[in-house]
């Protein structure tokens, strides 16, 4: 979004929420509206994250400017920023929500490179979580990628930005045309097929992936067998069989081949999670065996030499 509407955004939050908010600085501006995080003036300040859409950018691309906050209003879940309260005039929608102290997990992989395999297992479980949350609604988010996933101060994972999200039935220009970055847009959204939750699952396999490995994903619209082929021997080198095979069914190239849903990611890693606790106290177990076997010859040799 240019300066000058930019600032005429600015122009229009004081004379709308002068008395209540002030601006402390702007922290998003895509093509269809800005993200500025403001404070109360009330005696006890509080902070909120202060959304706002430009009706006309929406309109233009036939899209539901209420959407975002109708879909917002209906989702209660730690992973999720609450909204708080939303009003529109002529020219724009202003959603203020609760506003996450964090990065965008895009900023954070390209100040740090790849993340370490503990963090990747936490937050792939909490990324899988929400988003199963937000399925189990009837909902698809269809713009999952780092640039929409917040990490806190805390180290969780909270999802942002529902702009296109829709329910599961419905059908809308977003199904037709292709918004946002290619890295994350899974292969069939290029053959203009119409987004499904295996589309969410292809943005959560990609998004970890770049967790993961520290790479962007290979762009899937011109040869997906071959970039699927790069991707998969890439995250072999980097991470444990069993991430890899979770990330790699995640991101398959036909829809059918991937997960049918979160719950069975979730299973996955908890699975594995156990097996690696299994492992872990079978070692354990074997280590104390033979500290003990030691112990006694030990002891037995000192006995016998005096
Ligand atoms: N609730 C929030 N709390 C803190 N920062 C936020 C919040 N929502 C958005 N942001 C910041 O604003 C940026 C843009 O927000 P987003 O909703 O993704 O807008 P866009 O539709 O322009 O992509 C994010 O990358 C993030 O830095
Ligand atoms: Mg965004």
């Amino acid at each position: 979004m240019k300066k000058e509407k930019v600032a005429k955004i600015e122009e229009k939050i004081r004379s709308v929420f002068d008395q209540q908010y002030q601006i402390i600085k702007m922290l998003g501006n895509g093509g269809m509206g800005c993200v500025f995080h403001v404070q109360s003036n009330g005696v006890e300040t509080a902070d909120f994250a202060l959304k706002v859409l430009d009706k006309e950018a929406y309109n233009d691309n036939k899209l539901d400017f209420m959407r975002e906050a109708d879909v917002m209003k209906g989702l209660d879940y730690p992973g999720i920023p609450k909204i708080i309260a939303v009003t529109e005039d002529e020219d724009y929608v202003y959603m203020v929500q609760e506003y996450i102290r964090g990065e965008p997990l895009s900023l954070v992989i390209r100040k740090c490179g790849k993340i370490r395999e503990e963090y990747l297992r936490i937050w792939m479980e909490s990324m899988a979580a929400t988003l199963d949350y937000l399925h189990k609604q009837g909902l698809i988010h269809r713009d999952v990628k780092p640039d929409n996933m917040m990490l806190t101060h805390d180290c969780e994972i909270k999802i942002i930005d529902f702009g296109l999200a829709r329910k599961k039935e419905q059908v809308d220009q977003a199904d037709k045309k292709v918004f946002g970055t290619l890295s994350f847009t899974a292969p069939e959204r290029f053959t203009k097929k119409v987004g499904t939750a295996q589309t969410d699952i292809y943005g959560f396999g990609a998004t970890m992936y770049y967790v993961a490995t520290g790479k962007k994903p290979e762009n899937m619209k011109t040869t997906p067998l071959e970039s699927f082929a790069t991707m998969e021997k890439k995250l072999s080198e980097t991470v444990p069989e069993e991430i890899t095979q979770v990330l790699t069914k995640a991101i398959a190239v036909k829809p059918h081949q991937r997960y049918s849903n979160f719950d069975e990611i979730l299973w996955d890693l908890s699975h594995e999670n156990q097996l690696k606790d299994a492992e872990l106290a079978v070692r354990q177990d074997q280590f104390i065996k033979v500290f003990l076997i030691l112990t006694t010859l030990f002891l037995v040799g000192l006995i016998s030499v005096y």
